[in-house]
């Protein structure tokens, strides 16, 4: 339909039935499905008449192709004016087949990666019905107490930007109309929604608008760059005012200054939970407040089907801006293809062979062979061989709760665990699995035989999946104390302990680093966990993944990021010692794993830097580096740009990421790489919030890690 037929459409509408095309239901509301559909959030009564439910505009979250097709034949049949529901789900980081989850992504530092898993999920989750999925979520995070850091790509603005910017042209592809293979992807959490104070879930977050266009809204602006379909509102405030009900963040910066034109979602009860903020004495406040601010469709209350006829009969909301909201409706579902085709993915070919493929779960075991980071290897303990005799310990020696906290459609059934994997492959493979969080004494005893009996110790620790997501703050970022016992009990057995560490956030990891010779931090590998950690570990495939999110040394450091702001009293490798400086009396400002950061089986050597060092004010600079792979296997680097703006009329931060490259390469192969900052990467926010680029000195990092590097000056002149 072109913009003239949905205009009649939409003529044609009643009150009522327009009212109806803003609400999102969960496939339990329909009659006669089997099913319980997706339950993120709390449920309520929410009185819903049959006709109510005959018009609704959008389903959440089924899990039954049946279902999803009974409910749409049942919509087709009822709806007065032929209007197609859209099913929408939360397809994370994969549907049937996981993938490592978003924190790990964030750390292969590629592009490829990101926009493969989301293309394998769009894959999926479309041969079983689904329209859109509620990905990519680039909330920016700073503080690992927050159980959602798992679901971003990490602390940095550049990463986030490129990976979120990847994530949706995987799901989306060139023709989301024509390709049923596709989905509409849909941006989240606007915005903030990563900075809750002491990373309490749902908490209030505050900040200057400075801090949120520079470092918050930049990859809300990429995602939907790259055209994602819909945004999500976050539950937080911002402003004092809930985003659910926050028109200048919804009106002006997401609609004027960011020019979306797509829906707007409100998530889970959320437009309901501003009565809990305070800004609304009830549903009508809340209704109101909600569409006034450009919300254009409720998950989950009732608050507009209750309140918006009476808004608009009263005057109190002018009917266009229904109007407005269930236009764009229309148009998502035009953009589907869903008025030639209401059943897309429903029927026709069943394409079950979509799904859990071997080639998906191949592309699942590259995505996490990218994804996992080498974070210490001592004396070159890893690679395994295969004449060695190994003792796999601890509570995910043989678990399938290796997928993370937000998977609500792949099984653990489905995947792939240590011991599946590693059984068999070695001189010989004992097994010692251990609870998370009790292990008796008779245990610990039998870990420490089987330590003492292998040459290498494979530890394999960390969090169960629901300790991170949603609803999963921690005060303090350790594991249950039991495993930090079994890693000493065990390395005083056996000193050659190599630790794979399973979890969904930065944690605590000093005892396990001490009393480990080898960590490999795999975060949440997904289906093929098993597999593609036995790679990894044997040498088959070269670690490669860089920490997208700092890793602190103990819970009392957080937040700690990067990318921070100088501070007038720096602690230096000169005046260490003195009291006066910004410092902790008991632990060092540096993180126990810096952003950025990532070992190799293989040694890479950076030369022939090239930086000028003076450039005109707008205008690229330049950079070029050489890589080589001076060691004995092949590899992959990400090489890493940094920028610092020396003195400014605003305090800069210490170094900022401004560009990067994974480069694979072959034994003793070397390659030039270019890079152009552009003015862009030079200009930053005023206090007035205008955006400049100023002359002056400045600093230009290139390296390995956020501290791996080698640093030039650059004048910029006017
Ligand atoms: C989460 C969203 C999710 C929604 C729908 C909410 O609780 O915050 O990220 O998309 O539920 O399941």
């Amino acid at each position: 339909m072109d913009k003239n037929q949905l205009e009649d459409l939409l003529g044609k509408m009643t009150l009522d039935e327009k009212i109806s095309q803003m609400m999102q239901l969960s496939p339990i509301f329909f009659k006669g499905t089997e099913m319980q559909g997706e339950i993120t959030g709390p449920m309520e009564e929410l009185n819903l008449t049959e006709s109510i439910i005959q018009n609704a505009g959008s389903v959440l979250g089924s899990s039954s192709k049946k279902d999803m097709l009974q409910i749409q034949e049942e919509h087709m049949k009822t709806n007065r004016l032929g209007i197609p529901l859209v099913f929408m789900a939360d397809i994370i980081h994969g549907h049937k087949t996981i993938f490592p989850i978003p924190l790990a992504l964030g750390a292969s530092f590629s592009e490829e990666v990101a926009s493969e898993m989301a293309r394998v999920s769009a894959l999926e989750a479309t041969a079983s019905g689904h329209h859109v999925t509620f990905s990519p979520m680039v909330d920016l995070v700073r503080d690992p107490r927050w159980g959602r850091v798992m679901e971003s790509t990490g602390e940095d603005p550049h990463l986030n930007s490129r990976l979120g910017a990847a994530m949706v042209r995987g799901y989306q592809g060139g023709n989301l109309q024509e390709d049923y293979t596709r989905l509409a992807a849909c941006v989240k959490h606007f915005a903030a929604y990563g900075a809750p104070q002491g990373g309490r879930e749902y908490h209030t977050v505050d900040m200057s608008k400075r801090e949120f266009y520079q470092n918050y809204l930049p990859a809300y602006q990429a995602a939907l760059e790259a055209g994602a379909k819909m945004v999500m509102t976050s539950f937080n405030i911002l402003e004092g005012v809930p985003a659910t009900m926050n028109k200048w963040l919804n009106r002006d910066v997401l609609r004027q200054e960011l020019g979306f034109s797509g829906v707007l979602i409100s998530d889970w009860g959320a437009v309901k939970e501003v009565i809990n903020h305070g800004t609304a004495a009830d549903t009508k406040e809340a209704a109101k407040g909600a569409l006034l601010a450009g919300v254009d469709l409720e998950m989950m209350t009732e608050c507009f089907i209750t309140n918006l006829k009476e808004l608009v009969e009263t005057g109190e909301v002018s009917e266009g801006l229904l109007d407005e909201a269930v236009m764009r409706m229309l148009v998502l579902k035009e953009e589907l293809g869903l008025f030639k085709d209401p059943y897309r993915g429903l029927k026709r070919d069943s394409r079950s062979g979509d799904i859990l493929s071997d080639e998906n779960r191949q592309v699942a075991r590259n995505v996490a062979h990218e994804s996992a980071v080498l974070l210490k290897n001592n004396a070159n303990i890893l690679p395994l061989a295969f004449n060695q005799k190994i003792a796999l310990i601890g509570p995910l020696a043989d678990s399938q709760d290796v997928l993370g906290g937000w998977v609500v459609y792949g099984e653990q059934k489905d995947a792939v665990s240590m011991a599946d994997a590693f059984s068999g492959k070695f001189s010989a493979t004992e097994i010692v699995s251990t609870d998370y969080e009790q292990i008796s004494e008779n245990v610990l005893q039998e870990a420490e035989t089987a330590a003492k009996n292998a040459d290498v110790v494979v530890l394999c620790v960390g969090e169960k999946s629901e300790w991170s997501g949603e609803a999963a703050s921690l005060a303090t970022i350790r594991l249950p104390e039991a495993q930090y016992e079994l890693a000493k009990r065990v390395a005083k057995a056996n000193s050659a302990v190599v630790t794979v560490l399973f979890n969904g956030r930065p944690l605590d990891i000093h005892d396990l680093v001490d009393h480990s010779e080898a960590v490999l931090d795999v975060f949440f590998p997904g289906t093929e966990a098993g597999n593609a950690i036995f790679d990894l570990l044997t040498g088959e495939v070269n670690p490669s993944g860089k920490l997208s999110m700092t890793i602190p040394q103990t819970t009392g450091q957080i937040p700690i990021f990067y990318n921070e702001l100088r501070t007038g009293r720096p602690k230096t490798a000169q005046n260490a010692g003195e009291k006066y400086l910004s410092q902790y009396l008991d632990i060092p400002n540096e993180p126990l794993f810096p952003f950025g950061f990532g070992l190799s089986y293989t040694n890479f050597v950076l030369s022939e830097m090239e930086v000028a060092d003076e450039i005109a004010l707008a205008d690229t600079l330049h950079v070029k580096v050489t890589v080589q792979n001076t060691g004995e296997c092949a590899g992959s680097e990400v090489i890493q740009v940094y920028l610092q703006d020396i003195t400014a009329s605003v305090s800069r931060p210490l170094k900022e990421l401004k560009a990067f490259q994974k480069v694979r390469l072959e034994p003793g192969e070397k390659t030039t790489l270019s890079f152009a900052l552009t003015k862009e990467d030079f200009s930053f926010y005023l206090p007035d919030l205008t955006v400049v680029q100023e002359a002056g000195l400045h600093r230009v990092f290139i390296g390995t890690s956020s501290v791996d590097v080698k640093s030039f000056e650059v004048r910029v002149v006017r």
